[in-house]
């Protein structure tokens, strides 16, 4: 195996706090030179990266804390301010900017977490920050009301402790379609859930769903972890949030709504 997919095979995520021990300026500047090299749609590169050095606000942000936190949004006020600037009319503002900008983002954050590992540095990616109020992360980072979405957070530092095993991944035949997709048969199924189930893979978040008296790992997961489905679906608490910020965001826009360009 060479050096890169030693690499990505040694990948694990730190899901504990890091160590004290801080990157140092140059690692920092490797790693978001390698991480803005990503490729991204039409050269907009349509993100901003927000660097945060303070382990007490990243905690208070998005749960966890490290030597640094890169908080990747969508972004797209840079592109069309610079439109603004040259007297043209600009709109990315739509579900299909967001999907290409999230697109972008997202890939930028996996090269991060990619060059953090070929310099010795662990990482974690975190959606933590969705799991606080969206105002006041939009009102914490100073970001612009339109045309930004905070997406993922990379939390980079060293490991306290090695995790107690390296996660495993489902065999590709589950996820790999070759020509045309094909919906797993029950036989499939039953392959995957033994997957999930094999003690020696460590797919999933939690070892400890037998002594807790399941059959298989997915009946913790459907009950503990993702809970009861409501009786009904209705759009409110996070699902609402997340929509309301969208629409706010102009990334969404309700139905029969007519929108103004504002940067
Ligand atoms: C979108 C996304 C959000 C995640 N959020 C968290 C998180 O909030 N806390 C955490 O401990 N791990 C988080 N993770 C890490 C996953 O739990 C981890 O990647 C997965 O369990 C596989 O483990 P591995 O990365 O060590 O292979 C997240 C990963 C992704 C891609």
């Amino acid at each position: 195996m060479n050096d890169t997919l030693q690499t990505i095979n040694a990948l694990r995520s730190i899901h504990g706090n890091f160590s004290e021990k801080e990157l140092s300026q140059e690692e920092l500047n490797q790693i978001l030179k390698a991480s803005m090299k990503t490729a991204n749609a039409s050269a907009r590169q349509s993100y901003a990266i927000i660097v945060l050095d303070d382990r007490k606000e990243m905690r208070e942000l998005f749960g966890y804390q490290g030597s640094r936190a890169l908080v990747y949004c969508v972004d797209f006020n840079r592109i069309g301010q610079t439109a603004d600037r040259l007297g043209h009319a600009y709109d990315s503002e739509n579900i299909i900017g967001f999907i290409t900008g999230t697109t972008d983002t997202i890939l930028a954050a996996q090269t991060a977490v990619i060059a953090a590992a070929s310099l010795g540095i662990d990482s974690l990616i975190t959606n933590g920050l969705h799991r606080n109020s969206l105002d006041n992360v939009y009102k914490s980072l100073n970001l612009p009301q339109t045309s930004c979405f905070p997406l993922i957070t990379v939390v980079l530092g060293y490991a306290d402790e090695e995790p107690a095993s390296q996660k495993g991944r489902l065999s590709p035949e589950f996820i790999v379609h070759y020509g045309k997709y094909k919906l797993p048969d029950n036989s499939a199924l039953d392959r995957i859930i033994a997957e999930y189930d094999d003690p020696q893979k460590h797919i999933g978040l939690s070892d400890a769903w037998e002594k807790q008296g399941f059959r298989h790992y997915l009946d913790w997961y459907y009950t503990k972890w993702e809970g009861l489905p409501p009786k009904e679906k209705k759009i409110d608490g996070k699902i609402k949030e997340f929509q309301d910020r969208l629409v706010k965001s102009g990334f969404w826009w309700p139905e029969n709504n007519t929108k103004e360009y504002q940067y």
